[in-house]
């Protein structure tokens, strides 16, 4: 057994423990050390029965472990992976026995796939990505760094969703561009090539905002860390 840290102990960090006994009830795999998470660190000594180790910077001490970052904001993850990676750490690929994907999609590091998720042919997954329950890929869609994919999701063949991109629930991607640090509004028809940064919903979507005023980091400190 390999034994992983979950950075983050929010809603995803506990939906990421069920995943990961998920795939031990498969095929013991993981031993499940414990959460490490600024605000549950000052109050639960655990959760869903696992450990609250440390703060996020504390993963320091855990370097001989796997991690898998359960924060459910792209760009929050972007800033929170960029600050702890390094070539000595270990990121754990977390997929469902209930996916399916042929061999020839090409999966990067850190990458998590929740349950009934289906990727079909020659899609590009890169690091870090988040795909949610009930993912359609059809053939050739690539899903840039960071991005997170909800549930119920249906990108169409040849769609493109660029860099820490927030696909919401329910939504249909045509083969366009979602450019990056965009956010799709729940279940939505995205149909025309989305600019970066921006912020469009609806059926068909429509732009709501431009610069994705409600991200937790700025594009300097997006800048700074890179
Ligand atoms: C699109 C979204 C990001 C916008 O959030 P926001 O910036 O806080 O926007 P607001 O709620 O202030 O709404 C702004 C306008 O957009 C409309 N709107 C918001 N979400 C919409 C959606 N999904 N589809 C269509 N219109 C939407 C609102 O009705 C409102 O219209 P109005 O100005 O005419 O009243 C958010 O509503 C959303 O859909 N998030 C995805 C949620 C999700 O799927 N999470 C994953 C869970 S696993």
């Amino acid at each position: 057994m390999k034994n992983i840290i979950i950075v983050g102990a929010g809603a995803l960090g506990q939906e990421l423990a069920w995943l990961i006994e998920e795939i031990n009830d498969n095929n013991p795999e993981w031993n499940i050390l414990g959460f490490l998470d600024d605000f549950a660190f000052d109050n639960k000594k655990s959760i869903l029965g696992y450990p609250v180790l440390g703060r996020y910077d504390d993963y320091l001490s855990f370097m001989d472990s796997f991690f898998v970052v359960g924060f459910g904001d792209a760009v929050l993850r972007e800033k929170i992976i960029r600050k702890m990676n390094s070539e000595e750490l270990k990121w754990a690929n977390l997929i469902s026995p209930t996916v399916r994907v042929h061999r020839s999609n090409k999966i990067g590091k850190g990458v998590v796939i929740g349950r009934y998720t289906d990727l079909t042919v020659n899609c590009t997954i890169h690091d870090f990505v988040m795909l949610n329950i009930h993912v359609v890929l059809g053939h050739e869609v690539s899903v840039g760094q960071f991005s997170i994919i909800s549930p119920n999701v249906t990108v169409n063949g040849g769609g493109r969703i660029g860099k820490a991109c927030q696909i919401g629930a329910n939504s249909f991607i045509r083969d366009i561009e979602v450019g990056d640090y965009s956010v799709v509004g729940a279940s939505s028809c995205v149909i025309k090539n989305v600019d970066p940064e921006s912020i469009v919903a609806g059926v068909p979507a429509k732009v709501l905002k431009v610069g994705r005023p409600n991200t937790s980091i700025s594009r300097s400190e997006r800048e700074d860390a890179q």
